[in-house]
């Protein structure tokens, strides 16, 4: 994190084209749904395929990531996003691979955001070439494929070695609102971080030096897939695979790549070894008196699903207000439910990673430092106490910070991930911690709070804070509370 001065004249583009190749457009602006997200978070009734068309693909995507607030930066102009990303530098990118898709031929597809658009990239049913190469898709005939990937370059301009934890991060916020936005839209879906890279790499036309593919969701489609054997897949020309560029001269991190490449291999694969939990950190687990958390009828949302999404920014001007019961009760129950009563979604993601509050002004609760059993519902009080001052200084003098009504802490132990999961377990507790993110931001948003997620901390310095052990890590710090507008 040590400081360095930005070249500003080889910023990273922030949407990737293929000169030459013509979009596919959507034929309709859609309409978004009106749901309150506390019921999208909720466990629901299990949902079944059914047949899709363009249009319900315009929405998803749509509902996933589009264009919000536009400013302008020394005459240019820049434009935020539905979805958080570190320093507004958005590396992560969507494809999509479609079948059987009314009003769509099916193939493999950018998704082109700045227009809203699809880039055409492959030809015909790529669904068992896809099967073939990735773990957890249990369907026999998906109807969508979406993969995110990351551009490492977007966000190492910046933050150098240090942006793999955003690549992650922020794929993981993107891959929350890809779920909402099935489960707004009535589709099931489930996650695969475990695939095989080469090879889906090589299928989405990536430069893996530049930019590779970190997570797949896929959505079961209605009837059966004709009998097409897996096959090899041609390369794609240079215009696609010169898309992974994204500055004109871009500067290669090799320990980026290394830290990747070092979660190649997919250690386990059996469901029943994802069941893992990296435990509570030694000498604090014993101590902890831990109570469920008592679901609330309602939550005090202001605000609807797609209101929430279109409005959600990072907002620091925190007043030092306390929040009502309700409303962190309303922030733990988004965090105790993810996925984990979705039949389609394997729980093991989940508990890759533990969460902690830093509780400051919360009514009902003692101002200290709590842990969050995320798979129980429970939460305890690991230290009384206040936190939330030396937590903004060790985020980097993030005074704001201190200001916020309970800060939100995601953390792994590394060396217990490792050893179960192998390197590519990082994988999976960042993106969780990413989605868990999203989910904060989006509900602190609906109940008209205030939320801003932190990257930059010193990792010895906030470890020591919480009293975690050595192998333990903290990942991703969000501070949530009444901003200077009132909620
Ligand atoms: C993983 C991640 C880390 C972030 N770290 C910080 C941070 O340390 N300090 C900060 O002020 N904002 C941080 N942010 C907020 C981003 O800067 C913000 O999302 C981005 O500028 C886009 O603005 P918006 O969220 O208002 O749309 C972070 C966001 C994410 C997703």
């Amino acid at each position: 994190m040590e400081g360095h001065s930005l070249d500003w004249q080889n910023r990273p583009s922030v949407f990737k084209t293929y000169p030459g190749i013509k979009p596919v457009p959507f034929p309709k602006k859609p309409q978004p749904p009106k749901q309150v997200l506390s019921h999208l978070i909720a466990p629901s009734r299990p949902k079944s395929p059914r047949d899709l068309n363009i249009d319900d693909l315009s929405m998803i995507l749509l509902l996933t990531d589009t264009l919000t607030a536009k400013s302008s930066h020394g005459g240019e102009e820049f434009y935020y996003r539905s979805v958080a990303s570190a320093g507004a530098l958005y590396p992560t990118e969507i494809y999509v691979a479609a079948r059987t898709v009314d009003g769509l031929n099916d193939g493999l597809y950018h998704f082109d955001i700045s227009g809203h658009n699809l880039i055409p990239l492959r030809k015909g049913d790529l669904t068992a070439s896809i099967m073939m190469s990735t773990q957890g898709i249990e369907h026999p005939s998906p109807s969508l494929i979406f993969f995110l990937s990351a551009i490492y370059f977007r966000s190492a301009w910046k933050y150098r070695n240090r942006s793999y934890r955003y690549h992650l991060l922020d794929t993981g916020h993107l891959l929350e609102n890809l779920r909402l936005s099935l489960i707004s839209v009535d589709l099931p879906s489930a996650l695969s971080y475990d695939f095989d890279d080469t090879k889906i790499n090589h299928l989405l036309g990536l430069d893996k030096k530049k930019e590779v593919c970190l997570a797949i969701c896929w959505v079961p489609g209605t009837g059966v897939r004709g009998g097409k054997e897996p096959e090899e897949l041609p390369d794609l020309p240079p215009v696609v695979t010169s898309a992974s560029r994204v500055a004109s001269q871009e500067i290669d991190y090799p320990l980026i790549r290394g830290f990747h490449e070092a979660g190649e291999k997919i250690t386990v694969n059996t469901k029943k070894d994802r069941t893992y939990n990296p435990g509570i950190p030694p000498g604090k687990g014993d101590l902890i008196k831990w109570n469920k958390v008592s679901p609330l009828k309602n939550w005090p949302e202001t605000r609807n699903y797609t209101e929430s999404l279109f409005e959600r920014r990072s907002r620091r001007n925190f007043v030092r207000e306390i929040i009502p019961t309700n409303y962190a009760t309303a922030l733990l129950e988004s965090l105790f439910t993810p996925g984990l009563k979705d039949p389609m979604e394997a729980d093991w993601q989940v508990r890759t990673i533990l969460a902690g509050l830093l509780m400051e002004r919360c009514e009902g609760f003692q101002p200290g430092f709590y842990m969050a059993e995320l798979a129980s519902g429970s939460m305890g009080l690991v230290s009384p106490g206040h936190f939330v001052d030396k937590m903004a200084r060790i985020c980097l003098d993030q005074t704001w910070l201190a200001n916020a009504a309970l800060h939100v802490l995601f953390f792994t132990d590394l060396h217990t991930l490792e050893r179960s999961q192998g390197p590519r377990g990082y994988r999976y507790a960042m993106m969780t911690a990413g989605r868990l993110g999203e989910r904060l931001y989006l509900v602190a948003t609906a109940m008209g709070l205030g939320c801003c997620g932190i990257g930059a901390f010193y990792d010895r310095e906030g470890s020591e804070l919480l009293g975690l052990n050595w192998a333990s890590g903290l990942l991703y710090v969000l501070g949530i509370g009444p901003v200077k507008s009132g909620f």
